[in-house]
């Protein structure tokens, strides 16, 4: 069994006597207890569970079916086959009908700028989820049709989302950090019909023309011979004050002389036009179980991005579960997720897990930043915040700037702790511990990925007793394994690949239009597993370490980037000819971009090119993938087949000369050459 009997007594950091009583799974003997069922009746574990939820219809059968073996055909995962529902009725409605939650808030809105703020309750989300529902189906929007969002933090995203949801429309967020050109390739690849978006929005200082972007990227599209029919525009900056959500709050208080709304008539609408006059009522449209959720596109090492493709009852049922059992949901908990639900992150646990369970949350626009580096205490305060859950890469960040910016606010409302993104080093995890939780509060490292959904590897708070680092043991559901490079599984203390040997509800069901895609990035490399990308270790005591990514990827604050993805950006830069890009550590982002480049003959290299290259790669892709460095290489190092040695580079970019074995180099002048001219030398 994978699990060990009994917890460690040493070396672990236990929760307090007070949170074990109130939890949902208050031991690890009960964790454990439940997770063998989990495995072994998989139908009955589900089952009830799902029977907290409304089905239209009932599944017929088994609850999973499955099959993870190429070598055995179609890779596929079917969840609760038979069944039909809503998740938006099951977020709303049912929350509102059943559990009489209908003046719950469901959102404390707090804006990018202290003093802007709105609260929603669960009834006026319905009333405005149906509104923009009707608004879309009277632009035809119907079942199955895709539709592109491209918003900031608001409310209106969560509604523009649910309204999709409820009348079967397939939601394709792009975060709003992503450039006009990111934005084109994935309008493109799910081929949506409409684009939702926003006139602008602040981040901090300064000011972000999302229209303008999304005309741009509207542009490309026509020039592509793809033409979006209509853009939906949420005033967001420009508003008129009866425009705004249900009117009890100021517009935003900053003026913006600098926002530019082009307008093109043939295309445009707004937002508040359209729902003035709309029906509050919208009868969801019920959807089988298997049937398409939404897109979300993630990294992929070809370097195009992956059209990642929930559906609809596992989902729900997952994210459900893992939002109640790794936050320990108590009815008057205030939870806040600060990630944007432009990632994954946001969808599972801004929106649909926090939702499900009738949640009380935040939902934040702005900076950890902004106005200054309390602000996360400031809203903790402000709300009464009692689960927080962020990245290692804004602990970091916090950290650096000590402990005085936290001590000037209480945060004694805060219970539980919860990290995601990527590892987080013992360091911080012990600051976050000590000094933002003052010791009261577990924290939950929660590893999972775009792909898998929801949480697969997690403490439970008041169960597992925590490893700064570790994201300790398997979900309820999931089967973890680690795989030697020749595919074997390797028992007890151990280091190699980290897959699963069977799906949960959650996991992904195929990459949009690219089935082929789906089972060779996950499934092809060890028949029978689907396979993480990480790496992983298994201590003595049974406890799962995240090693980080042994493909091309890289973590940057918490988000997945292709090496080859940057490459293409800088490779189509007139001068360059040819671009290798690599991971250097970085003590914030946890990962930062590290490139070189070769140039074609007759150009040199210069701080204006440097410039040009960096918005090259901002432009294409967005400001989270502008590289740190740049580096001339006039020769890169090779194979005598032509590989690049990317191994090298990473040790040139650290300035590590302990290169190991290159023997297989074509030329080891290249190299020393290139230590020669590191951009970064000495750091
Ligand atoms: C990759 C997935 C899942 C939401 C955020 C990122 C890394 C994620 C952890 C963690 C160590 C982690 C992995 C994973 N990662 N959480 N707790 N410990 N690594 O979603 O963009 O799909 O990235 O993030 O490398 O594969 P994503």
């Amino acid at each position: 069994m994978m699990i060990p009997d009994k917890a460690p007594k040493e070396n672990v950091f236990h929760s307090s006597d007070g949170l074990k009583k109130e939890a949902h799974i208050s031991s690890f003997e009960k964790y454990k207890e439940l997770y063998v069922k989990s495995i072994e009746n998989p139908d009955e574990f589900w089952g009830d569970i799902a029977k907290d939820f409304f089905w239209k219809t009932k599944h017929t059968g088994q609850f999973l079916s499955y099959n993870f073996d190429v070598t055995k055909g179609e890779i596929f995962v079917k969840c609760m086959e038979g069944a039909s529902t809503n998740i938006c009725y099951n977020l709303l409605d049912h929350n509102i009908h059943e559990k009489k939650l209908g003046e719950k808030v469901a959102f404390f809105w707090e804006g990018n700028d202290p003093g802007d703020e709105l609260t929603v309750t669960y009834r006026e989300l319905l009333q405005k989820v149906c509104q923009f529902a009707n608004v879309l189906k009277s632009q035809g929007v119907k079942k199955g049709d895709r539709v592109s969002i491209y918003m900031p933090m608001v409310v209106e995203l969560v509604v523009a989302m649910l309204a999709c949801i409820r009348i079967g429309a397939v939601h394709s967020i792009v975060f709003a950090g992503f450039s006009a050109e990111s934005l084109c390739e994935r309008i493109l690849d799910s081929q949506c019909t409409l684009l939702i978006t926003a006139d602008g929005f602040y981040r901090g200082d300064k000011l972000i023309n999302l229209k303008l972007l999304a005309d741009e990227a509207l542009q490309k599209c026509r020039d592509k011979g793809f033409p979006v029919e209509k853009c939906i525009m949420l005033k967001h900056l420009s508003k008129e004050p009866e425009e705004i959500l249900g009117s009890q709050s100021p517009p935003a208080k900053r003026s913006c002389p600098d926002l530019q709304v082009p307008w093109n008539p043939d295309v445009d609408l707004c937002w508040h036009t359209l729902i003035s006059g709309a029906s509050d009522e919208c009868e969801p449209e019920w959807c089988g179980s298997e049937d398409p959720l939404f897109i979300l596109y993630t990294s992929g090492s070809t370097g195009k991005p992956k059209g990642v493709l929930h559906t609809v009852s596992g989902y729900m049922l997952y994210t459900a579960t893992t939002f109640k059992l790794v936050f320990d949901h108590q009815p008057d908990d205030v939870y806040w997720c600060t990630a944007d639900i432009g990632w994954i992150t946001g969808h599972s646990y801004i929106t649909y897990g926090p939702l499900a369970n009738g949640a009380t949350s935040v939902l934040f626009e702005g900076l950890p930043t902004y106005p200054d580096v309390s602000r996360m205490w400031e809203i903790v305060d402000k709300y009464h915040v009692t689960k927080f859950y962020t990245a290692p890469t804004a602990i970091r960040m916090l950290m650096k700037h000590g402990n005085e910016p936290v001590h000037k606010y209480k945060r004694e409302s805060l219970k539980i702790l919860g990290t995601v993104g990527e590892p987080i080093n013992p360091e911080a995890w012990l600051w976050y511990y000590n000094v933002v939780g003052e010791q009261r509060c577990p924290i939950v490292d929660t590893f999972w990925q775009t792909e898998t959904g929801g949480h697969v590897l997690t403490p439970l708070p008041a169960a597992t007793p925590m490893k700064p680092g570790s994201a300790t043991f398997p979900f309820f559901g999931v089967v973890p394994a680690i795989l030697n490079e020749s595919g074997e599984e390797l028992e007890g203390p151990n280091e190699g690949y980290l897959v699963f040997k069977q799906p949960w509800p959650g996991v992904m069901r195929t990459v949009y239009r690219n089935h082929q895609r789906f089972e060779t990035t996950y499934f092809k490399k060890f028949p029978g597993y689907y396979v993480t990308g990480d790496g992983c270790r298994r201590d003595k005591d049974g406890y799962y370490w995240i090693t980080g990514r042994i493909d091309d990827m890289l973590n940057v604050s918490g988000h997945l980037l292709s090496t080859a993805e940057v490459e293409s950006a800088l490779v189509e830069h007139e001068a360059v000819s040819e671009a290798a890009v690599v991971s250097r550590p970085h003590p914030v982002k946890g990962e930062s971009l590290y490139c070189f480049v070769t140039l074609i003959d007759g150009v040199s290299y210069n701080r204006e090119l440097e410039g040009e290259l960096k918005k090259q790669v901002r432009e294409k892709i967005g400001a989270i993938a502008t590289p740190d460095h740049i580096q001339n290489a006039p020769g890169l190092p090779k194979t005598r087949s032509g590989k690049i040695m990317r191994r090298v580079l990473r040790k040139i970019a650290c300035g590590d000369k302990d290169l190991g074995d290159i023997s297989t180099l074509a030329d080891s002048s290249v190299v020393d050459q290139l230590f020669q001219n590191r951009c970064c030398a000495g750091v």
